[in-house]
């Protein structure tokens, strides 16, 4: 049976990656985060592609990612929160894969975020009104999963089980 891809979407600090590895390691799939991988392909951090290079530099990157890791099956994808506002790279990623969001409310979202510098959409300015002003921007952008957990209520444990209790009720996992 082919193993479709399991593709964590959402906001920034809503947890894509800890989940995704958690879900990875356990279901043993390969764990893919697409911001990492950007920067291994690049060799440099999302924050040097931002400021060297622009945004649109790297939305390109996660377009030619998109499309490589529409080909291949058994990962779990966890995915930066700006992949899905391009709707090709929606297209790419549902070809193989089942679309999981991750939310999480604002103070969460920037508590989370707090004292980290690899954000460069985050960092340039004050915080808050950043995380506020992309919420708006962003509003419905991630109501394309076909299920979806808010982090902030619940514990790493429990956001996995949800998951995998949805992935397997709905024939994505055996
Ligand atoms: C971005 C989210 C970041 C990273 C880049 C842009 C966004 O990933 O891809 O800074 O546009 O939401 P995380 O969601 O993992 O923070």
């Amino acid at each position: 049976m082919m193993r479709k891809n399991i593709v964590l979407i959402g906001f920034m600090a809503t947890g894509k990656s800890s989940l995704g590895r958690r879900l990875a390691g356990r279901l043993h799939y390969r764990f893919v985060d697409t911001d990492q991988a950007i920067e291994e392909i690049t060799g440099k951090t999302v924050e040097q592609i931002f400021r060297q290079d622009g945004e649109t530099r790297f939305r390109s990157e996660e377009n030619l990612l998109a499309r490589k890791l529409s080909k291949q099956s058994g990962l779990v994808i966890a995915t930066g929160g700006g992949m899905v506002l391009n709707p090709e790279n929606v297209a790419l990623l549902r070809q193989n894969g089942v679309l999981i969001g991750l939310r999480a409310d604002p103070e969460v979202i920037i508590q989370r975020a707090k004292g980290k510098r690899r954000r460069p959409l985050l960092n340039r300015g004050d915080l808050r009104s950043n995380v506020m002003k992309l919420l708006r921007e962003r509003e419905g952008a991630y109501d394309l999963a076909e299920f979806t957990v808010d982090t902030g209520k619940l514990s790493l444990d429990q956001a996995y089980n949800e998951i995998v209790q949805y992935l397997k009720q709905s024939g994505y996992l055996s």
